[in-house]
């Protein structure tokens, strides 16, 4: 058996969030980082959107891998070192991993402890030869990797769930070249991307019937009152959530419903009625933009797997 695993803590202070949020309310336009979405309640919000009938990305993620496990599994090769980025509950790794050939470290990176602790725990028990080397941080901010006791055949970066989603593109090709350096020479990156497709299905998986989305968009009010003693109104704001084609990305937006007042620590912010706050870019590409944008970080395509109507692509890049 595994000795049990500590995670490694790296988190974000509350100090930061505060200076964050301070920072974003006010810049022009407003915004508030949407890494701070995944408290405790938050995740478990997310977790229910995975489930929505409209929010089909993590649906068609599961089912790509799913379907193309063994295909994968040989692309990645034998005895490798796994490193999660978000990888949250771990659904789609434990697809990845039990298609994998002897997997030697696991090394899972995610900013919501609770997910990853029990993630682990969980990962343990049905893996009990694989190395877990569990680390709770911001991998959006530099990270650095425990090292493992186990030496791996090579380093595979597993980044799932659209998340490169939320980077403006120039942002995510400095994000890639950091992965690039994360993995070594003969590493590889496997992506999940969400893809461009009708702005109606796009809509509408950021506008559900149930309101779930519009509880987590609303939900960083409410943990910036909780955390740093804010007092936002909660009834005084809305979700909005609207497609940009130009941008090719969802934008979400809080927006302010009255004129008001919001006051955290010594600081006043004014919001004038229909004011917004972007919370959340989430962009969609196509096939040939996203292998691009990789490139540009040093990747090479390898290949793309998608689901009949392609909306999701996993992608395989080697450097
Ligand atoms: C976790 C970034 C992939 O953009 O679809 C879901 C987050 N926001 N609903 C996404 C999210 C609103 C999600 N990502």
């Amino acid at each position: 058996m595994n000795p049990k695993a500590a995670v490694l803590e790296r988190e974000p202070a509350t100090s930061d969030f505060l200076s964050d949020v301070i920072a974003g309310l006010s810049s022009d336009p407003r915004t508030l980082p949407c890494k701070y979405f995944y408290d405790a309640r938050g995740a478990a919000l997310f977790q229910k959107i995975c489930e929505l009938p409209e929010y089909y990305i993590t649906r068609t993620e599961i089912e790509i891998l799913d379907r193309h496990r063994a295909e994968i599994a040989s692309h990645l090769g034998a005895k490798i070192e796994l490193i999660g980025l978000g990888t949250g509950a771990g659904t789609k790794t434990r697809i990845l991993i039990e298609a994998l050939e002897k997997p030697a470290v696991y090394i899972p990176v995610d900013i919501s402890k609770k997910q990853l602790r029990e993630s682990t725990g969980l990962f343990q028990q049905i893996f009990p030869d694989l190395e877990i080397l569990p680390v709770c941080a911001d991998y959006l901010q530099s990270v650095v990797l425990p090292s493992p006791r186990r030496k791996a055949a090579r380093k595979i970066v597993y980044f799932p769930g659209s998340t490169i989603g939320n980077f403006e593109p120039h942002e995510a090709t400095d994000f890639l070249r950091r992965i690039a350096n994360l993995c070594g020479d003969e590493g590889g990156l496997l992506i999940g991307v969400d893809l461009q497709k009708d702005r109606h299905v796009i809509e509408a998986a950021y506008n559900d019937s149930a309101g779930v989305t519009a509880e987590f968009n609303l939900n960083l009010l409410t943990r910036a009152n909780h955390e740093l003693g804010a007092d936002f109104d909660l009834a005084a704001w809305h979700h909005h959530a609207i497609y940009n084609s130009r941008e090719g990305r969802i934008e979400m937006y809080l927006i302010s419903e009255t004129r008001q007042h919001v006051h955290i620590e010594d600081r006043q912010f004014d919001f004038h009625a229909g004011e917004r706050i972007l919370t959340e870019y989430s962009y969609k590409h196509t096939p040939d933009g996203f292998a691009a944008l990789a490139r540009n970080a040093g990747f090479e395509f390898q290949k793309m797997w998608s689901d009949e109507a392609r909306l999701f692509g996993v992608f395989y890049f080697k450097l």
